[in-house]
């Protein structure tokens, strides 16, 4: 996945330090390589290169860059080696067009040949750069520049937005056909991105763009127009109140410690969100369907695992937790009228789950209903209806603040569900959705408090790691799973995460002396897992313990630093308690090791490519 941003101006000729600081903004949908196209008096100046967008800032003074409008994008690679080559943005054949693309064509190797078969000069192998030859190809049919960004559209197969320009004409051409795009207002400027932290530090006033339009920006307006017939469709900005300042580190070192950091706030917000809104229509959606799936990736699976025990235990009800990528092969077929998919995707544009959105939409079988935290994406806007995560941007690429969100909306719509249907008590309903909202938020931040010195000094201890295990039982099963995540993405570490009663049936053998083991439990389940401590205690292993303090399992543990203990709270609290010291752990393991947390190599926050 990549970030593309794009700005007309009406009176700067400084378009490449603006292009850069909103591009920054965007460094977590890619740091492989960075590039900026800007335009002064009709002459296009291109630079690009590998690296982070200060690197590259750095190498070729991207900021110096002059010009009234231009294109930046910042790539993440996936067709074409992170190399200069295949850096974006591109030209097409000549220095006349100019453009940048995010997501992935489909039909690349079979379009690549059509237009280098037609002539063309493509200089590069990344997909991104046939997206200038297409405007270029209609170009050279048309002499109109919008009918040949609408018409390039035909051409090119798959989920992506580009945004592209004429060198001697001052308007600049976006298209979203499956990738985020937004585009926004300001006093002389006027710019479209892929992402709105791009966007805010010129502008608040957004307009939030859907699959299958075009948007044209001149330096004072931005127009929106349906691809298929160039219609132009009225779209109005409005106002994002997203705090700009949400893309700041607010002081703290990286991102992730700030996000970790405004759980206990997230706790609240996402609770005030949920209970001023009407859960009606969720609730009927989930209670109606007769086969209900929780599709997610990544950390959002892990939440999603956590989901599935909150709907067993509270509302009696079955929900399928499946990995984003399967549900096609393992489930596809069985979709019915009376399905329903809750795709969890805190991006709103992870392709795995764009996929099994459009399979439910394509066939027109079964109900989506999104659990999402950006505004605008696509599956805020393609779903039946969605679950906001209110969770602010989140942008360190390890999730944690989202992944909590996620987390607490299961428990709360596990609880108001099992009201509903008659399998939970009124009371005990009322009393645990009353617990989430005055006492999660408190308790969220002591087990914050708590932990920090704890999971500082644990993590010196496991510098040397390279092989570890983390198990959960019940209802920290997601939660090991999300621990274990944490230290492979920012640790690079192998951290096995699974269910703790299945570790004996083969993965045990791992285990010689000191090798270390973690235990995720809750004081309802401590009793059972002690039983699989005692099996790594048993081959000398080092037994790891994250939960509330129990004699019974302080009694397993070597020393002091190995037993992470949270706060006392109510055992339905504790599995969402339970992950604040993995994420803690990771954090700080991640600083010792000397990665940067925020931006762990290989990967990338949103990920809109299969
Ligand atoms: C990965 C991110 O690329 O996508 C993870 O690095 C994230 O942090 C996963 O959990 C799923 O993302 P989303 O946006 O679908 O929740």
């Amino acid at each position: 996945m990549c970030g593309i941003t794009g700005i007309v101006s009406k009176d700067r000729d400084n378009i490449g330090e603006v292009l850069v600081r909103c591009s920054r903004k965007l460094t977590y949908r890619g740091y492989d390589s960075v590039g900026v196209a800007a335009v002064r008096n009709g002459q296009v100046d291109l630079r690009k290169d590998v690296g982070t967008i200060d690197v590259v800032d750095k190498l070729l003074n991207l900021s110096g860059m002059k010009g009234d409008r231009g294109i930046a994008q910042l790539r993440w690679a996936t067709y074409g080696a992170p190399t200069k080559a295949n850096a974006q943005p591109h030209y097409g054949c000549t220095a006349d067009f100019y453009g940048a693309h995010n997501g992935n064509l489909h039909n690349y190797a079979e379009y690549r040949a059509e237009l280098i078969e037609a002539g063309h000069i493509v200089r590069s192998e990344n997909d991104g750069e046939l997206c200038v030859h297409a405007v270029d190809k209609y170009y050279e049919e048309t002499g109109d520049m919008f009918e040949a960004v609408r018409l390039s559209t035909r051409d090119l197969k798959g989920a992506f937005a580009y945004a592209v320009g004429k060198a001697d004409e001052p308007e600049i051409y976006a298209v979203k056909m499956g990738s985020s795009l937004v585009a926004g207002v300001a006093e002389g400027d006027t710019i479209v991105s892929s992402d709105l932290p791009s966007v805010l530090p010129l502008t608040s006033r957004v307009v939030y763009l859907q699959d299958g339009e075009m948007v044209v920006l001149t330096h004072d307006d931005v127009k929106v127009y349906r691809v298929d017939d160039g219609k132009q469709l009225d779209r109005q900005p409005e106002i994002s109140n997203v705090d700009a300042h949400a893309a700041e580190k607010g002081g703290y070192p990286h991102f992730m410690l700030k996000e970790i950091n405004e759980q206990p706030t997230v706790a609240q917000d996402v609770l005030g969100v949920l209970n001023g809104r009407e859960c009606d229509n969720w609730l009927r959606m989930i209670e109606d369907s007769s086969r209900k799936y929780l599709v997610a990736c990544g950390s959002s699976y892990n939440a999603g695992i956590v989901g599935t025990y909150f709907f067993n235990r509270l509302a009696g009800v079955s929900v399928v937790p499946v990995i984003g990528g399967q549900f096609g092969p393992m489930y596809g077929n069985t979709l019915d009228e009376d399905t329903l998919c809750m795709l969890v995707s805190q991006s709103g544009e992870t392709k795995d789950i764009m996929n099994v959105l459009n399979l439910v939409k394509g066939i027109s079988k079964g109900k989506t209903l999104g659990v999402v935290n950006v505004i605008g994406s696509t599956l805020m806007f393609q779903a039946d209806d969605y679950v906001p995560m209110a969770c602010g941007y989140e942008v360190s690429v390890p999730a944690t603040k989202t992944y909590f969100s996620q987390s607490v909306i299961f428990a709360y719509l596990a609880a108001k569900l099992g009201e509903r249907n008659g399998f939970l008590d009124p009371s005990e309903s009322k009393r645990f959705v009353n617990l989430l909202e005055t006492e999660l938020p408190a308790l969220t931040q002591k087990t914050i408090d708590k932990t920090g010195i704890l999971t500082k000094n644990l993590a010196r201890t496991l510098v040397d790691v390279k092989d570890l295990y983390c198990l959960g039982y019940g209802f920290t099963d997601g939660v090991a799973r999300e621990g274990a995540l944490k230290i492979k993405e920012i640790c690079y570490n192998h951290c096995e995460g699974m269910y703790s009663s299945e570790f004996k049936h083969g993965p045990l053998s791992i285990v010689t002396e000191d090798y270390p083991v973690i235990f995720v439990t809750t004081p309802e389940d401590s009793w059972m897992v002690i039983n699989h401590i005692n099996e790594v205690k048993a081959r000398h292993g080092r037994t790891i313990v994250v939960g509330e303090f129990e004699d019974s399992l302080n009694h397993y543990v070597d020393n002091k630093i190995d037993y992470l203990v949270v706060p006392r709270s109510d055992p339905l609290l504790n599995p969402l308690l339970d992950v604040i010291p993995l994420q803690m752990l990771s954090y700080y393991l991640s600083v010792d090791l000397g990665i940067n947390p925020d931006l762990p190599r290989n990967l990338s926050k949103t990920l809109t490519v299969d």
